[in-house]
């Protein structure tokens, strides 16, 4: 009987706490972090949750420059939530909804704080839709240049490195957490909108505007999404592996792009070959009307560019694809995983088509020799690659030409063979995934079977100007 009571107390135990999760109220939870302690960026991204996918619906009128939007945000909750954080910069929230809830919300910063109706249980899946408007503004970056959202000749075109994806839609924007993504944009009648991954269709809605639907298969860090509208010219091939190519480039700029976008398809079979097997579906280019941008950006699958790019630019952005957009960093203390391998693959391009090798241009760079490289000048020496010293750093000489030497040192310390089977097990070892320095330096002995302590020492970690040895 004594048994019967007790098996019967807890069932009705069990009854009780079943009811109360099916109705939410037995779900305690706490407020999500606002940041994720970047070492760089403190605020960027959010805890509490990861995004699994980002459905945004993007209307945009080039003429009075007006964004209406709606972003839907489908995340897996990683503790109980109270409320949760996305990074949202400027622009107008005219409403917020979790499971299809009214939720109440506010804004301090560039913080937008999410208080759902209910709260979320630690592993729960759910959906965040956020309606917001307004004329969007760049992002000011601590080094002085702009990102978000900018307004460029004819239209307008989104970059996100390292933090101005906030100032378009807001998400958990911090590398470490990648996403899948499909981008709706609609544009008046007679503008091109285009965005990373395949084009999923293109419609007239009949009333003056053409919607264009974007399909990203692989995940993506919220820095390397964009949107570019402009009377793009767009031409569309297959590199000879079969990865298919989409180039929107503005007409002032299509004579000069056109022989440097040409050989897109040799440069993505070139990284097939020396990185191992292209990661995504899609491969392109986004020219914009020359200086709209302060910069080329690698944006995921569809590079953007402020003019026709040069060769070494267009293998750059490209190499970027394997090591950045593949292998993401996991913060933004990693940049040289990014720069530096782009800037090696640079080297490389030129050392594999009868240029400078990699060993000659890195002892002109030891050697201040700015007549072999006109880079090769004070200041890319000025920091080890993996401490920048300041979050207005992180895209500085250093991680990329220093960041690159330290790859040429292995390069010399391991031989060849060695060296490349490095390269292709490292993007295939965190294909579409993050990594860290730390991931780099010991994955890299582990596959050479080697010690490279003095290296990382020296040319990773080290203050002061490595010896010409
Ligand atoms: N990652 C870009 C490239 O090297 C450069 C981005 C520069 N951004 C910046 N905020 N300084 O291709
Ligand atoms: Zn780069």
């Amino acid at each position: 009987m004594v048994n019967r009571a007790r098996s019967r107390v807890l069932t009705l135990a069990a009854l009780i706490a079943l009811t109360a999760a099916c109705t939410g109220s037995s779900v305690q939870g706490r407020p999500g972090a606002s940041g994720l302690r970047d070492p760089y960026f403190p605020k960027a991204g959010n805890g509490g949750y990861q995004v699994e996918h980002y459905e945004l619906d993007l209307d945009y009128d080039p003429e009075d420059g007006r964004l209406d939007a709606t972003a839907v945000v489908t995340a897996r909750a990683e503790q109980g939530l109270s409320s949760f954080n996305l990074d949202l910069s400027g622009l107008e929230v005219e409403g917020v909804r979790v499971q299809g809830a009214g939720a109440r919300f506010n804004r301090t910063g560039n913080e937008l704080t999410v208080r759902p109706a209910e709260d979320l249980a630690k592993g729960e899946v759910f959906r965040a839709e956020v309606d917001y408007a307004g004329t969007p503004k760049p992002v000011v970056d601590p080094d002085g240049s702009h990102e978000g959202w900018i307004t460029t000749g004819d239209g307008a075109v989104a970059v996100g490195e390292p933090v101005g994806s906030m100032g378009w839609f807001p998400g958990n924007h911090h590398p470490s957490d990648k996403a899948l993504y499909d981008i709706t944009l609609t544009v008046p009648k007679g503008y091109e909108a285009v965005s990373n991954g395949e084009l999923r269709s293109r419609t007239d809605t009949g009333d003056g505007r053409t919607e264009f639907t974007w399909h990203s298969p692989e995940p993506m860090a919220s820095y390397l999404v964009t949107a570019a509208v402009g009377k793009f010219r767009v031409t569309t091939g297959r590199t000879p592996s079969g990865v298919s190519v989409y180039e929107a480039v503005a007409p002032e700029e299509s004579a000069a792009a056109a022989p440097v976008l040409a050989r897109l398809p040799e440069v993505v079979e070139w990284g097939g070959r020396r990185f191992g097997p292209y990661p995504f579906s899609t491969a392109g280019s986004i020219v914009l009307p020359q200086d709209s941008l302060e910069y080329a950006l690698e944006t995921q699958t569809k590079p953007v560019y402020p003019g026709a790019p040069d060769e070494e630019t267009l293998v750059h952005e490209l190499a970027h694809q394997w090591f950045g957009n593949s292998v993401t960093p996991r913060s933004w203390q990693d940049m040289w995983l990014n720069e530096g391998f782009a800037t090696y693959a640079e080297w490389l391009w030129s050392e594999d088509h009868g240029g400078l090798s990699a060993q000659r241009r890195s002892e002109a760079f030891l050697a201040g020799d700015a007549s072999v490289d006109a880079q090769a000048r004070p200041g890319w020496d000025a920091f080890p690659p993996a401490a920048p010293p300041g979050p207005d750093h992180v895209s500085d000489p250093p991680v990329y030409y220093r960041g690159a030497m330290v790859l040429q040192k292995v390069r010399q310390e391991v031989g060849d063979e060695a060296f490349f089977a490095l390269l292709r097990g490292w993007a295939a070892e965190h294909r579409h995934g993050n990594a860290a320095t730390a991931d780099f330096t010991a994955y890299a002995e582990r596959a050479t079977g080697r010690d490279l302590g003095r290296i990382w020492d020296v040319w990773l970690h080290g203050a002061g100007r490595p010896p010409r040895t």
